[in-house]
């Protein structure tokens, strides 16, 4: 069993890693491995829409997308961090979520479980939440929640350990993935079958009013 963790925050050390660290700390002793991957300070580039990954199956971009894509393959959960950044998700985690999803075949993430997790100082928290729970969403993945939206408020680490009810959030979330994650194995079930697949956009031609 195992756990991928993403910080989304330029800040390897700060607030969203410790909140990440606290979810893996008890997801570890709730005997699920976890993985925590960082996007880093340098820029990560957004989606070209170049289509190179529906030939290779990877994005063109050979870097930590690619990398936790590949560990998705033997992961049950996937964690993505975030720092707030004007009531939304940093450029990089949305960048990074972006590649992720769009590089990815649906397989690897049908079923397996998510949940997102942000840092603010003071507001904007839900909006970023709710921005990053829609990748889960439309992926078959179904979200793990907590006892409250899973946010933690701080400039520092410090800050973060004296918000007892976020760190309670972590801990509760990480129980919960591990509950879930084990009565999903306990269950063996094969996974429901799908529909034959149907792509209808918005724009349809064939009722466009010729005049
Ligand atoms: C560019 C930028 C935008 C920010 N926007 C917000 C915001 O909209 N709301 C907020 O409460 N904090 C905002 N902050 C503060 C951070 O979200 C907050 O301190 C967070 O806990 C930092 O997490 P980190 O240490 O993981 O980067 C912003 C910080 C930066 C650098």
């Amino acid at each position: 069993m195992k756990v991928i963790l993403v910080n989304g925050s330029p800040n390897a050390n700060g607030c969203t890693y410790t909140a990440l660290k606290i979810i893996a700390r008890r997801l570890e002793q709730n005997g699920v491995e976890a993985k925590i991957f960082q996007t880093g300070k340098k820029p990560l580039s957004g989606c070209l829409g170049c289509g190179y990954c529906r030939r290779a199956g990877k994005c063109v971009h050979d870097d930590v997308v690619n990398e936790v894509a590949l560990e998705m393959d033997t992961a049950d959960g996937l964690i993505i961090g975030s720092a707030v950044h004007y009531a939304s998700a940093t450029g990089s985690a949305t960048s990074f979520m972006d590649r992720l999803f769009f590089s990815s075949p649906n397989k690897r993430f049908r079923m397996k479980f998510g949940a997102a997790v942000v840092s603010c100082r003071r507001g904007g928290a839900t909006a970023a939440f709710d921005q990053l729970n829609k990748y889960f969403t439309i992926s078959q993945m179904p979200v793990v929640s907590s006892c409250y939206w899973n946010m933690v408020h701080g400039f520092t680490p410090e800050d973060v350990y004296a918000d007892k009810e976020g760190v309670r959030t972590m801990q509760v979330l990480a129980d919960n993935m591990a509950y879930l994650i084990k009565a999903k194995q306990a269950a063996g079930l094969p996974l429901p079958e799908l529909p034959p697949a149907a792509v209808t956009n918005f724009v349809r031609p064939d009722l466009l009013d010729e005049g």
